[in-house]
This record gives structure tokens, C-alpha cells and sequence, in this order.
């Protein structure tokens, strides 16, 4: 199963404490750690998590060079412990402009957990999914490769991921904001009022629970037996 996050609300639960939006994205980082341990409990196979879009760099200097180091951060401290969890790491998006100190980081965190099985952590870092399917339609027609690697490609993703099962946003928002809109096309929609930070293992159980009483169907019936079709 591939559960997608969009982790909004950094900024509000900050704000409505009285704290800096980087006090928030802090916090936030606390909620990620919460939601991989949460993943590997419910036997999640691939978890990607929307750290920051390629639109986020409109942010204030200041957020972004803050977010950058708390991603090379939440990398250094947390890259021995998902090898000790049978985590992972991989992230998605373009590195072309992500800087050398968070990319060599970055590219540590990859290799020291390659040989682990137990969780797929894909963190999505200056991602845009229009600019993805972009680029691997520029890609494609060089050359016959099926459509789903080219993207992968292009996200750099070590392992192909498949379609998102259940994609949950935080913050209250019902919207996208670029986030793997191809993976999604089938994707069960849930979102919680809950501001990142405060996300936590029942709030990852809740969703869990939700989706697991949905019926997909793909387009096609439901067959007698109640299986999904896919
Ligand atoms: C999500 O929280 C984190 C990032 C986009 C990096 P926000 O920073 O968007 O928080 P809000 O939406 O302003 O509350
Ligand atoms: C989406 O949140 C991006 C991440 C959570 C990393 P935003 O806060 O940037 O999205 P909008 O601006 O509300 O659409
Ligand atoms: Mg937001």
C-alpha cells in the first residue's frame, strides 16, 4: 500500500501560538518521525511525504534556507535509525537546485538504507508534479520506455512506487498543490482538520481506518465476491 501526505499546517500551528512559521516546521519535523514509525507499525509498504514544492521557494528567504536545513537536520539525525527500522530513504523531485551541503546529505541518507525492505520513505523535496510529467514526456518519445519508469526517472525514485492508495492532507485544505498528480488518478482522498504537527499515530489510524472502509472501483463494478477490481 502507497499512502501520499500532504504535510500542511506548519505555519498556522505556529501562529497560533504565538511562535515563528519556522517554530512550526520544527514541530512539523516531530510529526514526521511519528508518521514513518506509524507506517512501519500498520506494514506500509511506501510512504511519500510533501516536504516542500517547487512553489514553496516563493516563501520568504528565510523559510526556505530554514526548511533546507531542517531537512539536512532530520536526514543526519534520523538516517541510522530508519537502518535500524528497515527504512528506506529516497527522495523525489529535482536537485538541480537544492544546495551541495543538503544534496551530499541527502545522497548519504540514500545509500546507508538502500539494502532495507520494511518501508519505501519518499520525501518530496522541490517537487512539482506537472513539472514531472513535463520532463518525462520531453524524455519519452526518444526512446520506448514505459511511462510510469520515465517518471520515476525523473523523481529520481530508487524503487518504483506504483499508484498512491490513500493520499492524506492535513491543515483543513482540499486541494492538491502539485503533488503527484499522475500516481493519483485513483487515489482515496482524506483530509483532516488536524495542523501538521499535531498529526499523530491515531490521527495516521484514523485515516487508515477510513480508507480501509471505502469500495474501489476503478471505473468497473464490484465483483460478487467484493473484491476491488484492481
Ligand atoms: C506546510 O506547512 C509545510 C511546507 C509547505 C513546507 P505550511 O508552512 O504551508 O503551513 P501553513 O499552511 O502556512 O499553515
Ligand atoms: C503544499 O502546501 C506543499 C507542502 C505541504 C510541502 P502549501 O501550503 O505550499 O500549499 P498551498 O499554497 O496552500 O496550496
Ligand atoms: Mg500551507
Amino acid at each position: 500500500m502507497h499512502v501520499a501526505i500532504i504535510m500542511d499546517g506548519n505555519g498556522r500551528w505556529a501562529m497560533q501560538r504565538g511562535l515563528p512559521r519556522t517554530a512550526g516546521h520544527a514541530h512539523g519535523a516531530k510529526a514526521v518521525r511519528r508518521a514513518v514509525e506509524s507506517a512501519v507499525r500498520h506494514g506500509i509498504q511506501t510512504l511519500t511525504l510533501y516536504a516542500f514544492s517547487s512553489d514553496n521557494w516563493a516563501r520568504p528567504r528565510a523559510e526556505v534556507t530554514a526548511l533546507m536545513r531542517l531537512f539536512r537536520r532530520y536526514l543526519m539525525a534520523e538516517t541510522q535509525l530508519c537502518v535500524e527500522r528497515g527504512v528506506r530513504i529516497n527522495a523525489i523531485g529535482r536537485r538541480d537546485r537544492l544546495s551541495a551541503a543538503l544534496l551530499r546529505v541527502l545522497e548519504r541518507s540514500e545509500q546507508l538504507t538502500e539494502h532495507c525492505s520494511k518501508l519505501h520513505l519518499r520525501i518530496a523535496i522541490d517537487y512539482s508534479a506537472q513539472h514531472s510529467i513535463l520532463e518525462a514526456a520531453r524524455r519519452g518519445p526518444a526512446d520506448q520506455r514505459h511511462w510510469r519508469t520515465l517518471l520515476d526517472e525523473v523523481n529520481h525514485s530508487a524503487l518504483p512506487a506504483g499508484d498512491v492508495d490513500l493520499l492524506i492532507r492535513t491543515g483543513g485544505e482540499q486541494r492538491l498543490s502539485d503533488f503527484l498528480l499522475w500516481e493519483s488518478a485513483y487515489a482515496e482522498l482524506y483530509f483532516s482538520e488536524s495542523l501538521w504537527p499535531e498529526f499523530d499515530e491515531k490521527g495516521f489510524a484514523a485515516a487508515l481506518a477510513d480508507y480501509n472502509g471505502r469500495q474501489r472501483r476503478y471505473g468497473a463494478l464490484v465483483t460478487e465476491q467484493g473484491g476491488n477490481p484492481r
